[in-house]
Order: C-alpha cells, then structure tokens, then sequence
C-alpha cells in the first residue's frame, strides 16, 4: 500500500464516481481533473480520491474541494480544468463558504434533510417500476395501470411510479419522490413480465444505491411476476376475445407466443415453460414461441413453423404487458403475414393490458414486498455478490420497447 508524504499538501479533490456521476461521465472528470493537476505540476499540492455517491446526484458530476468546502457540479471540461484553479464560474458552484456561513448556488435545489426529526409516524411507500417505452401512450398505461390498483390499495400507503428507462421518473427520482413524501419505508415493486437482467441487475442497483443516500429509510423489493397462475388465464381471455374458444377442441389452429426475448437463458426458458403450460391448458395442436429480438425464434420463424406443420389458422398472442413500439410492430407484421400467407386465418390477441388479472398478480407482489415474504429480498442479496465480484456499473443496451 502507498503511503504518501501529504506535508506539502494544500488542497484535497474528492471526485464523486457514484453511480449516478459515472453514468453523467465522472470518469472523464476524473481524468481532466487529474491532468490538469499534472500539467501545471500540482501534484504535490492537490491530492485527489474518488469517492462513492455524496448524496447530491441531482447535481452531477459532483466535485468538492477541501479545506474550502465547495462543492461543485462539472458540466464540462472547461469546469473540471476550472475547479484546479479554483476559477470556475460561480453557476458551476454547488455550496460555497462565505464568511462562515455556507451558501447554495443560485440554481441549485436545496434537497432534502439528511435525518427526519422524527416527527411524523411511520410511513410506507410503495414504489411501482415499469419498463418504460418510447411510446408515449405506453408509459400512459403504465401510469393509468397503477391508478386502476389505487381502489385496491390500503390509502395510507403512498403510492408512486416510476420507469427503468425512456420515460420519467426514472427509479432514482421515484425514491426521491417517495422520500420528499415522507417515507420511512419504500416497496420497490418491479411490472416486469420476466425475471432477468432489468429485475436482478438494474432495479436492485438502483435500490442498493439508493440505501447509501438514505441509510435510515428501510428498502424491500418485489417479485416479477413470472410463471404465475394468473397469467394464464389472461392469455387465455386474450385468445377468447379474437374467438378461440379455449374449452373447445381446435384440430388446424396454431398459437403463437411471442415474447419480448433477451439475453438472459433463464427467462427465455420460462417463456417457454409459459408456453408449454399455456398447451397443457388449451386443446390446440400446436402452441409456437417467437421473439421480438435479441434471440430467436424469430417472430417470421415462427409463423413459418405454424404454416409448415399444416396451420390453417394462427393466432398470434402478444407476451406483452402495454402498448410500445414492439406492438406497433407486431401488429404490422401481422398485416404482412395476411399478404404473404393468404391461404392462413392470421389472428393477433390483446397484449396484457388493463385485465383485472394483471391487477390481482401486482397486489399479490406488493403484499408479499410490505409483509417481508418477496423472494425480491434475495434478488438484492444476489446482486450484492454479483457487485463484489464482478463490479457493476449501471447501462442499458438493448433495443426499443
Ligand atoms: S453519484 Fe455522485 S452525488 Fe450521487
């Protein structure tokens, strides 16, 4: 281990590479700072640390400098060079000294107090998390989805929601919201159809993060909502709605589940566990599953199997909770297939939507996260260890839903 002579040291340069920094580029404040140091030969003089989150995310990249005090937000690297010589324009400030009394930039919020003076009695929030969609309507359900449950929901719970991504709130401004609220507990519940690298990886960092802001505030996670019950009796009500009577014996009909598809093997092969089950239900010959991307089946790949093993009527019945760019390409591909295999009856059902089932499973998630028995607990625990051993740093690669 080093152990630096500090005598000469005049000033001490924390760089914040919390998660929220790094993802606003703290690693190149980093590097511009530490360069800037080394070209006017400062090192003796200003010592550098990376640091975890400071709790000031809003006000990315954060940089404070000791013994002054000041803490600032880099937008660029004219201000990260800036910070050096301690020239940076005063809209780059996020707290100051001055005259012994600390002062908040101009445009800065003031945030919220670290501890609550315990006033007020506890209080839970329960934080839902879609997936988000560049869609607007998409997030539209999502958030109309959440009020629907209101009715269901004990009124003393706040209630909020929040995206993974493509729409706002994100997960971080959630919890924030719920805090600004004044939760001292928040149920973080994912609507999330399969339990893969959104629900293990990203929610449960943001959570983790999350708890190193708010150490007092008590954090639970909720189940996806996986192979459940329920969901087969909305595939199956979606199916009756474009007139597949699932009591009934269907000699030449052919469904075709198609899922969202990822990377990860274990929910791919839940979605086909889906649709095996989905075939023990039904008196169809042949229950098929595609993907939208990211793997195969192929959504083609899949009408072509139903054609080939002698369909004369294929149904195509979304695994989709709302609306999203996704559906509004699958409900073109189902015009295509029309054209291209007119001989075939070609169906498209409902993706999940507003059904009173999907209700029911998210209570069930919410319930299970309040009264401390969601398998999401160990998700967290799992996500830890996964963090320790392989680091991780929150990012998003795949494609539009
Ligand atoms: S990650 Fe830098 S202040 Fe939170």
């Amino acid at each position: 281990m080093t152990t630096w002579n500090l005598s000469q040291m005049e000033r001490h340069i924390m760089i914040c590479n919390g998660a929220t920094c790094m993802r606003a580029g703290a690693e190149d404040v980093t590097g511009q700072i530490r360069d800037e140091i080394r070209i006017h030969r400062l090192d003796e003089k200003i010592h550098t640390s990376r640091t975890r989150c400071n709790g000031r995310c809003k006000d990315k990249c954060v940089v404070i400098d000791y013994p002054k005090g000041t803490w600032y937000s880099v937008q660029d690297e004219d201000v990260a060079r800036a910070v050096v010589h301690e020239s940076a324009n005063r809209d780059a400030v996020i707290y100051s000294m001055e005259n012994g009394e600390r002062k908040r930039g101009e445009n800065r919020i003031k945030g919220i107090n670290k501890y609550k003076k315990g006033n007020s009695s506890m209080k839970k929030a329960v934080l839902f998390v879609g997936h988000g969609s560049r869609l607007q309507a998409g997030n539209e359900e999502v958030l109309q989805f959440v009020e629907m449950m209101r009715a269901d929901i004990d009124p003393t719970l706040l209630i909020e929601t929040c995206f993974l991504e493509f729409a706002s709130p994100n997960i971080e401004e959630g919890i924030q919201k719920c805090v600004e609220k004044g939760a001292d507990e928040i149920h973080v519940i994912p609507i999330i159809l399969l339990h893969a690298g959104h629900s293990k990886l990203h929610i449960p960092a943001e959570i983790e993060h999350a708890k190193e802001h708010f150490p007092d505030i008590q954090f639970t996670y909720g189940q996806t909502i996986g192979v459940h019950e329920e969901v087969f009796e909305i595939l199956k009500s979606r199916l009756e709605e474009v007139g597949l009577d699932v009591k009934e014996k269907h000699e030449d009909t052919a469904i075709l589940l198609i899922g969202r598809g990822g990377s990860d093997p274990y929910a791919n092969g839940d979605f086909y566990k889906i649709s095996r089950l989905l075939w023990e239900q039904l008196n169809v010959p042949i229950v098929e599953s595609a993907f939208m991307g990211v793997t195969t089946p192929s959504v083609d790949e899949g009408i072509n199997r139903c054609v080939k093993l002698g369909a004369k009527k294929i149904i195509m019945l979304p695994y989709f909770l709302f609306t999203g760019i996704l559906m509004e390409r699958m409900n073109k591909m189902a015009q295509q297939y029309r054209v291209t295999f007119p001989e075939v009856t070609i169906e498209i059902a409902e993706y999940f939507g507003y059904h009173p089932k999907l209700k029911t499973v998210l209570l069930e998630r919410m319930n299970q996260a309040l009264d401390g028995t969601s398998s999401g607990m160990d998700d967290l625990e799992n996500f830890r260890q996964y963090a320790k051993e392989h680091g991780y740093e929150h990012h998003h690669h795949h494609e539009h839903v």
